[in-house]
């Protein structure tokens, strides 16, 4: 297991936003939180990124408590993308990508020549040389988008944690992204946590679905077996028929309604 969270309850301040929760993730599996606006999905990945300490309950990187470890040793493991990453608005892309290599160097380093080949190599694979540049406060919401991707691909972690990735991206560049991620995963062994409000386009890509309402988990497991209209209905309050995709075998959704 690469990452765990164990009995884990997460609040800001006194409100309770997670009552206890455990997860378990395996090396090499691609996991997507579903679930309704408010329902916790951005608080779990925090938590498991150890920007929000849980009130109780451990989190585990690698079989390590994370309280106990450094900044720089989970960021060498672990890189998480944001729902709302901040960065100076005078940096370029090619800076903000850089800045992924940080947690490799030590203080006295410089970055050598593989740290410029890991930038190129994210640049490239997030379609954003061409951007590198430009300020990143110039950048369009789907360019900046894959600006913050490619910084998280240049930290070369073994878990990539991505909260709603395909925000601001067009119907391409979403399926670009989509490609990407399952490729990293099949070709490098990338282990992949994620957050997407499209339902279709997480039971096509991941091997999990771990769906959530109140910060509860109301039912996980691969899509084709957890997917269904009841499922739909308990979390989303949607009716929606579940299709079959003949081509992928992969269920599809079509909301057609709202639950009084
Ligand atoms: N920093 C904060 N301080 C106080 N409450 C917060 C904070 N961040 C989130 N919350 C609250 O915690 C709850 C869960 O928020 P969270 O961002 O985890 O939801 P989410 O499932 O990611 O929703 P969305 O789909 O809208 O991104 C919400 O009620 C939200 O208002
Ligand atoms: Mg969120």
């Amino acid at each position: 297991m690469i990452l765990a969270a164990k009995n884990i309850s997460l609040s800001y301040e006194s409100t309770i936003i997670v009552p206890e929760l455990s997860i378990f993730i395996e090396s090499g599996e691609i996991v997507t939180f579903i679930g309704p606006n408010g329902s916790g999905k951005s608080t779990i990945l925090k938590a498991l990124a150890r920007y929000l300490k849980a009130r109780s309950g451990v989190v585990y990187l690698n079989g390590q408590d994370i309280q106990s470890m450094s900044t720089k040793k989970v960021a060498q493991q672990l890189a998480i993308l944001p729902q709302t990453p901040q960065a100076p608005a005078d940096l370029t892309v090619v800076e903000l990508v850089s800045r992924g290599r940080t947690p490799h160097l030590n203080w006295w380093q410089r970055s050598g020549a593989n740290d410029y080949e890991v930038v190129r190599w994210a640049l490239e694979q997030t379609k954003t040389t061409h951007l590198a540049d430009r300020l990143v406060g110039t950048l369009s919401g789907g360019e900046r988008q894959r600006a913050w991707i490619a910084m998280a691909l240049a930290q070369s972690p073994q878990v990539l944690l991505l909260d709603e990735p395909t925000t601001y991206l067009d119907i391409c560049h979403q399926l670009e992204v989509m490609e990407l991620i399952s490729r990293l995963n099949r070709e490098l062994g990338l282990t992949v946590v994620m957050v997407l409000h499209d339902i279709n386009q997480a039971a096509r890509y991941s091997h999990r679905l771990i769906a959530l309402k109140n910060g509860t988990i109301i039912k996980q497991g691969p899509p084709q077996e957890i997917l269904t209209e009841e499922l739909l209905t308990e979390v989303f309050k949607v009716k929606a028929q579940v299709k079959t995709d003949s081509a992928s075998g992969c269920p599809v959704c079509l909301p057609y309604g709202i639950v009084e």
